[in-house]
């Protein structure tokens, strides 16, 4: 009796470690095969939100919404996020005062009012970040046929999310390499599919004024924009990474105390 189940358990125990090398393996090769032509290994920055500690760094937001608002604005819009997030706890921490300013910069359509008319007024906190285009058919005929994708929660869409966008922004060549013809109006890019994309270059050196004395350089813009691209499709982020590490501590805690009542409640019986 002892010995079957012993048995089936250690049966169970070399299925789990083959399926998990299984897994491993798979997760090893299945990476970078998303490109049709040769694949690029995508880049492996660190973040600081990596991790079971990982958390934002606000002033790092800061810049990183510099760089959505000055560059990335102009073309790709971010629906889901609104004014007063930036000032949520866990995020960028600009204050409300500095929120109401930054919304007062943009005018949004409202309405309609008693006449049934609507009308320009400037931007609240409570409105969502304002759309550079007025639909996708206006996005397109400005982008050679092309959309640029809204970025609300685009960093999750993509597998290796904050990775893949970070080497795109800094896998672009100047020149194709031999032999690779480029359609009208596209770039070549290491980590897009395909390696044609119909974004130009977005960041260069010294695009973005930075007050706080980082480095303008596009590496940088790009691992700013990318973390704040991060916050925004998951403001949680930081908290759901704490729950998780409490709830961890509590379960060995609670195997622990488990283990050492089933001593004292087996104790005097023979088994
Ligand atoms: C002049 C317009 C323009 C600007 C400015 C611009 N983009 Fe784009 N972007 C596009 C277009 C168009 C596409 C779609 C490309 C395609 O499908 O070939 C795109 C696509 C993307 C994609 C999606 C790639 C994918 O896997 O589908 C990302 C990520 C991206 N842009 C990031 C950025 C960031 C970050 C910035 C700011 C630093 C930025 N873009 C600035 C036009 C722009």
């Amino acid at each position: 009796m002892k010995s079957r189940a012993l048995n089936t358990i250690r049966g169970l125990a070399a299925g789990l470690a083959a399926s998990a090398i299984a897994a491993v393996l798979a997760a090893g090769f299945a990476g970078p095969a998303q490109a049709s032509g040769e694949a690029v290994a995508l880049p492996s920055e660190s973040w600081t939100f990596d991790g079971p500690f990982g958390k934002f760094d606000p002033a790092q937001l800061q810049r990183g919404y510099q760089v959505y608002k000055e560059v990335c604005a102009n073309c790709h819009s971010m629906k889901l996020v609104k004014f007063r997030n930036l000032a949520e706890p866990g995020g960028p921490g600009f204050t409300e005062e500095q929120v109401k300013v930054l919304a007062a910069e943009y005018q949004v359509t409202d309405g309609p009012n008693e006449d049934g008319d609507m009308f320009e007024r400037d931007g609240k906190p409570f409105d969502s970040f304002v759309s550079p285009f007025a639909n996708d058919n206006a996005a397109r005929a400005s982008n050679n046929g092309a959309l640029p994708p809204d970025f609300s929660v685009l960093v999750k869409a993509r597998p290796n999310g904050a990775n893949y966008i970070y080497g795109l922004l800094t896998g672009y060549h100047e020149e194709p390499p031999h032999g690779v013809e480029l359609r009208e109006g596209m770039y070549y890019n290491d980590y897009f599919a395909g390696h044609q994309i119909a974004m130009a270059p977005p960041l260069s050196e010294e695009a973005v004024d930075y007050t706080d004395g980082s480095p303008m350089t596009v590496e940088q813009y790009a691992r700013d924009v990318v973390s704040f691209m991060t916050w925004a499709a998951e403001p949680k982020l930081v908290e759901r990474k704490r729950m998780g590490l409490q709830v961890t501590i509590f379960l060995i805690v609670f195997a622990g105390l488990m283990y050492f009542t089933k001593k004292q409640v087996w104790r005097n019986v023979e088994h």
